[in-house]
């Protein structure tokens, strides 16, 4: 067991990536704690786990409000008395507009659940769990939209640019307090929410995977296993890192194929 017995908290993990990242630390061992706003999704999942002998809590929070995150903290140490993996992974984002036609409300609102609940949840994490432990591993789930630009996705990439610095402010700031701080940053991944968009026209396969030189999405496990790797003692030495499960996306140029071959060539 890769995480026996430690205590991991995901954010927003009631569907997609997150659920992957909770019955993944579940499976190995790690007591999980599912955060969502979704109360039914997030029983669901925890019913899931148990039913494969896992251990499973479910706490209700909507993450833009610190005040939940205090209390979603609390009730870890309550329940557990310890806190060993804080996985910030919900998001909000205002989508399919351009920079200028934004509103404010969305903006904020964007910035309020991708980045500022990421670092309230570390600053009350830290204090209340991992400095007195001595020990902690936090992961934030960002995005390669962090690492570059997307058309039509101007809040969502700063939001996910912000989670990386914050990632690497964390991870030197604590890095001899035992604290270690890495991001994750999927590509286009294929959660039951993505099918959905894609069903209804929202979203367009062909358009997310151009640019993936691998030509397909993630599975939301590729994904959980590089949250497994962050969150056991294997990734000691690991902090500040962006870790990027893309299929290639970021090492592309973003140029097509040579002239006169294709991707198979
Ligand atoms: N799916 C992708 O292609 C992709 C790619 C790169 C990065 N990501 C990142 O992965 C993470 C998970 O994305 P996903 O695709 O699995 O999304 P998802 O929509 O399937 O899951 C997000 C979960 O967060 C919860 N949530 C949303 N707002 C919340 C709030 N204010 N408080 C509490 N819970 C809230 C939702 O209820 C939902 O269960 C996000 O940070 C996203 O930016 C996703």
């Amino acid at each position: 067991m890769r995480l026996a017995d430690k205590v991991c908290v995901v954010t927003g993990s009631a569907s997609g990536i997150g659920e992957a990242c909770v019955k993944t630390y579940a499976r190995e061992g790690g007591k999980v704690v599912i955060v969502d706003r979704d109360l039914e999704g997030a029983q669901r999942v925890a019913g899931e786990i148990r039913g494969a002998g896992g251990v499973a809590e479910v706490f209700r929070a909507n993450v833009a409000r610190p005040e939940e995150l205090e209390a979603m903290v609390g009730f870890v140490l309550d329940r557990f008395g310890r806190l060993d993996v804080l996985h910030n992974n919900a998001m909000y984002s205002v989508f399919s507009k351009r920079t200028a036609d934004i509103d404010l409300r969305g903006w904020q609102l964007t910035l309020d659940v991708s980045l500022t609940a990421y670092w309230y949840g570390i600053k009350v994490a830290i204090n209340a769990a991992m400095l007195p432990q001595g020990k902690g591993s936090i992961i934030n789930t960002a995005s390669t939209s962090g690492l570059f630009g997307d058309y039509l996705q101007c809040a969502y990439n700063v939001a996910k640019a912000g989670v990386i610095n914050l990632t690497r402010v964390t991870a030197i700031e604590y890095a001899r307090k035992g604290i270690r701080c890495n991001a994750i940053c999927p590509g286009p991944t294929l959660t039951e929410g993505m099918k959905v968009g894609i069903e209804k026209g929202y979203s367009d396969a062909g358009y997310l995977t151009q640019g993936v030189p691998m030509g397909r999405m993630a599975t939301p496990q590729e994904i959980a296993n590089v949250g497994l790797f962050l969150a056991s003692d294997e990734s000691s030495f690991v902090t500040g890192a962006a870790i990027v499960a893309d299929g290639g996306l970021s090492a592309h140029s973003g140029m097509r194929y040579a002239p006169g071959k294709g991707p198979d060539w």
